[in-house]
């Protein structure tokens, strides 16, 4: 897989391009995966957004929304974010795949990593959606978004906490998904929480004022 590209600066896209680009992300059907979700779950957020954070895939709550991170990882990330300085309402929110994948389990429906495939079906979306907005930094929030982004696995731990160079214009910082946080033992999250901030305050001075 390679990396998404950043085709040109978003000024040489029109005012609506990226609801053009939405419009037919809601009919994707270059996966299966469309066939267990209740819609597609497109990024939100100013097309001119220097900042774009980047998660996995939407949730059972994003998917019956219809809007990135507004479930229990999105209360997390919003609480992160305001804590590192950053108005969310800034800043441009996505998934590297747009539909929720899961298995139905009784009434509920559980959660299922994306495979490659997947990924690799769902990098037409991203790459346009960086393409348009033209980040000037892109936060991979966890493997998915960082093997979206990067186009190859790329360690977390060793990666996280740092600015990369990334694209002709845009910068890269990877970090942890905020579920992560809610599933660790008591014991470790205020640790783990306080480095996710740190990573994120990082990405603070790229937000316009
Ligand atoms: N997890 C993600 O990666 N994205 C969402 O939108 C919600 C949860």
């Amino acid at each position: 897989m390679r990396a998404v590209q950043h085709a040109c600066p978003s000024s040489e896209y029109s005012a609506g391009a990226l609801d053009g680009v939405r419009r037919s992300a809601a009919a994707c059907r270059a996966c299966a995966l469309w066939k267990n979700a209740t819609q597609t779950v497109f990024g939100e957020g100013a097309q001119s957004a220097a900042l774009m954070l980047v998660g996995e895939q939407p949730g059972d709550q994003e998917d019956r929304a219809g809007r990135p991170f507004v479930g229990p990882a999105g209360q997390m990330l919003d609480r992160a974010l305001a804590d590192a300085g950053i108005d969310r309402r800034k800043v441009y929110v996505t998934n590297a795949v747009k539909h929720f994948k899961n298995e139905p389990r009784g009434k509920r429906r559980i959660h299922k990593k994306p495979s490659e495939r997947e990924i690799e079906a769902c990098e037409q979306w991203l790459a346009r959606e960086i393409a348009v907005v033209g980040p000037k930094l892109i936060v991979a929030l966890g493997t998915t978004a960082a093997r979206a982004v990067v186009g190859h696995p790329t360690p977390i731990e060793r990666n996280r906490g740092k600015l990369m160079k990334h694209l002709p214009h845009t910068s890269l910082l990877i970090t942890v998904h905020p579920s992560m946080l809610l599933r660790l033992p008591q014991e470790y999250k205020a640790g783990a929480y306080r480095q996710f901030v740190k990573d994120l305050k990082l990405a603070a001075p790229f937000v316009e004022t």
